[in-house]
């Protein structure tokens, strides 16, 4: 069984053929970065309209690279949500007007189950139960996984997502849009003794996140460092990002450690753009080593989105005879805690 997956719900537009027999047969992804670079974040108008150019173009690469032609694609899944409504609508209304053409069913994904399901495409998989630290550009997450569907959500941000203070703190350091792995790369040069910035929520009880605060925080330090001719010193902008990365990556870990206390699993998921981080990554796998278990996380190019975790996630929607009715529907806001309202 082979299903194609397009992934377009933000500004990366992804096309990947999975086969349940061979795996991944073609992954095709072009990144619009430097489409939004210069308005600081993406433009969701700019961001659809650069879907409808790439997303069929990229479907042929992908049929290309797989070898394969549309009679050998049994489904076509593509991410309904959540996301910015007009770039969801370009990958469900080409998916679903193919699933028609090609009398095959349509899938709708959501993309959050995408990236949780994301570190099966690797060798090391997970097996259930375990826990998902989903942490991306919108979604900050502790869910509970106990088999495919089976989603608990245990703790969010209530504020802004991990990777927004990643970009918001980035921008402040005058780091280019995403700047989550570029401020990443500035900390490396930073002492890590020089600031201590608060980890927000650790104080109580509880698997909710807020990092609002932290960018205040941040914003407040550069302002306090910036001389009379607006300039921060080299060392203080990385011992800044340096401060910044590690409250905020300690904070994943103190409530990743707390879920795994409260349910007693003993696997630990990362995903979404942030699991690219080299601190998160090194700090839960020390985490795991203390507690005895294991640390899943996919390869750095499916954390960040990708067509190959929608069509992963399709496909086991299709052996489950889930799909869509021709009606074209997407869901900007839609809870992973409630697949079903679909
Ligand atoms: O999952 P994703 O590609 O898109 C969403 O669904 O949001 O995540 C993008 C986010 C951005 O905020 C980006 O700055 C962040 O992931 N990110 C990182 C790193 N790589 C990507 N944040 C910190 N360290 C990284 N290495
Ligand atoms: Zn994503």
């Amino acid at each position: 069984m082979r299903i194609l997956g397009i992934e377009t719900s933000c500004d990366e537009t992804g096309v990947a053929i999975y086969d349940d027999k061979r795996g991944l047969i073609a992954n095709q992804l072009y990144s619009q970065i430097d489409l939004h670079a210069d308005y600081g974040g993406v433009v969701p108008e700019l961001a659809s309209r650069d879907h409808i150019r790439k997303t069929v173009p990229l479907i042929q690469a992908a049929l290309k690279e797989s070898g394969l032609t549309a009679k050998d694609i049994d489904g076509v899944a593509y991410t309904a949500g959540p996301g910015l409504i007009g770039a969801l609508l370009v990958g469900a209304s080409i998916g679903r007007a193919l699933a028609y053409a090609w009398n095959v069913p349509a899938v709708p994904v959501h993309h959050m189950e995408g990236h949780l399901l994301a570190p099966m495409l690797e060798e090391k998989a997970p097996d259930f139960p375990f826990i998902a630290l989903l942490v991306s550009g919108g979604h900050t997450q502790l869910i509970s996984v106990t088999g495919i569907g089976e989603y608990q959500l245990l703790g969010e941000s209530i504020d802004d997502a991990a990777g927004e203070a990643f970009d918001k703190t980035a921008k402040l350091l005058g780091l280019d849009y995403p700047g989550g792995a570029k401020l990443s790369k500035l900390a490396e040069q930073g002492n890590s003794q020089r600031f201590h910035f608060p980890r927000p929520m650790t104080d109580r009880p509880g698997l909710q996140f807020s990092f609002s605060g932290l960018k205040t925080f941040s914003a407040n330090t550069i302002r306090q460092y910036t001389n009379s001719e607006n300039r921060l010193d080299t060392q203080t902008r990385a011992d800044i990002a340096r401060a910044f990365e590690d409250a905020l990556v300690d904070t994943l870990v103190i409530k990743a450690k707390r879920a795994l206390e409260q349910t007693g699993f003993k696997r630990l998921v990362i995903a979404g753009g942030v699991s690219a981080n080299k601190t998160l990554r090194y700090r839960l796998q020390q985490l795991m080593q203390e507690r005895k278990g294991e640390v899943y996380y996919p390869r750095v190019e499916f954390c960040t989105d990708n067509g190959a975790m929608i069509a992963y996630a399709g496909l086991i929607h299709l052996k489950q005879q889930q799909s869509a009715d021709l009606a074209i529907t997407v869901k900007p806001r839609w809870p992973l805690d409630q697949l079903s309202t679909f």
